[in-house]
């Protein structure tokens, strides 16, 4: 695996995560294939998916269930554990209470990133992050991010929180510039803030054009298009990606990525895609 600093907190943490959008239903929880995506988790940790990211919408707090599972027979230190909270909870008690919930059924102690999973408006950033840092010092969470905040309001963010934001995590991928436009991964990458990049493959949904681009390439490393998709992500500065993979095979080819190696000049090539 390769490991990336988090944020600039020193903790080392895997550039390539694992999502879990999907895994034991969307909306809402779909109990059917409990086992067997327990089973999926527990190898894709045995593989080197340490960094694992979930939600407490996630299958409104089934997916955090089964993520506990999984992880219940791995030393709890070696794995970077990612949840995040919903909008309508950004309160100060309610965060607390979410974040319990939260603890609970990842059947653990503390969980490693804890992050606003959207911003809302309607509630005051200085409250959310009273009850971030509250949690911080009593132990519950190791480190405070967000999420789906552009540059602007990433830095409102920092301008009103006690602890650091050390992650921002985002719609990144070859077809979605959405950080670059902005200037998000420039501060980013000044700043020394991790940018996690979600939907890394764009969900599989690829224009014609980007595709036969990404394909001269994969060609040449008798890869897929998707592993070049990830290696361009992780080959920049304060990026990781958390590809969702719910089989197998993807797992591995996705772990095979840190073997490829792409050149400056097709990284500039995939950059001027946009
Ligand atoms: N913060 C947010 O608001 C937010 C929003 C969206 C997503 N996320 C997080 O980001 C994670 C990833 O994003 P995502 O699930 O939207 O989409 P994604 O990772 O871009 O795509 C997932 C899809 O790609 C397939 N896949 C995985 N590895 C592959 C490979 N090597 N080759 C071909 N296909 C492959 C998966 O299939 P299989 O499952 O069949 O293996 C799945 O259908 C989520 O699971 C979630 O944890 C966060």
């Amino acid at each position: 695996m390769l490991f990336k600093e988090l944020g600039k907190t020193g903790r080392q943490i895997p550039a390539l995560g694992l999502g879990t959008w999907g895994i034991g239903g969307f909306e809402t929880p779909d109990y059917s294939k409990d086992e067997e995506y327990v089973q999926i988790l527990e190898k894709a940790i045995e593989m080197g998916f340490t960094h694992i990211d979930t939600a407490e919408y996630y299958a409104a707090g089934h997916t955090e269930e089964i993520v506990g599972k999984a992880i219940k027979k791995f030393n709890r230190s070696d794995l970077f554990i990612v949840s995040k909270v919903w909008p309508n909870h950004l309160r100060e008690r309610e965060l607390l209470s979410s974040l319990e919930n939260s603890l609970r059924r990842l059947q653990t102690n503390y969980i490693d990133l804890y992050l606003i999973h959207w911003p809302n408006p309607d509630i005051p950033l200085e409250e959310t992050f009273t009850a971030m840092a509250r949690a911080v010092d009593e132990g519950l969470i190791k480190y405070v991010g967000v999420s789906n905040f552009d540059r602007k309001l990433l830095e409102e963010a920092i301008s009103k929180s006690k602890v650091p934001i050390v992650c921002d995590q985002v719609l990144y991928n070859v077809e979605e510039r959405g950080p670059e436009k902005d200037g998000l991964l420039n501060f980013c990458q000044k700043e020394g803030i991790t940018l996690t990049a979600y939907s890394p493959l764009n969900r599989g949904i690829l224009s014609m054009r980007v595709k036969n681009e990404l394909e001269k390439i994969s060609k040449k490393y008798g890869a897929t298009i998707f592993q070049i998709m990830l290696a361009w992500l992780i080959s920049k500065n304060k990026v990781v990606a958390i590809p969702k993979a719910g089989r197998i095979e993807h797992l591995r080819e996705n772990l095979k990525v840190l073997d490829l190696r792409l050149s400056e000049e097709e990284i500039r090539l995939i950059d001027d895609l946009k």
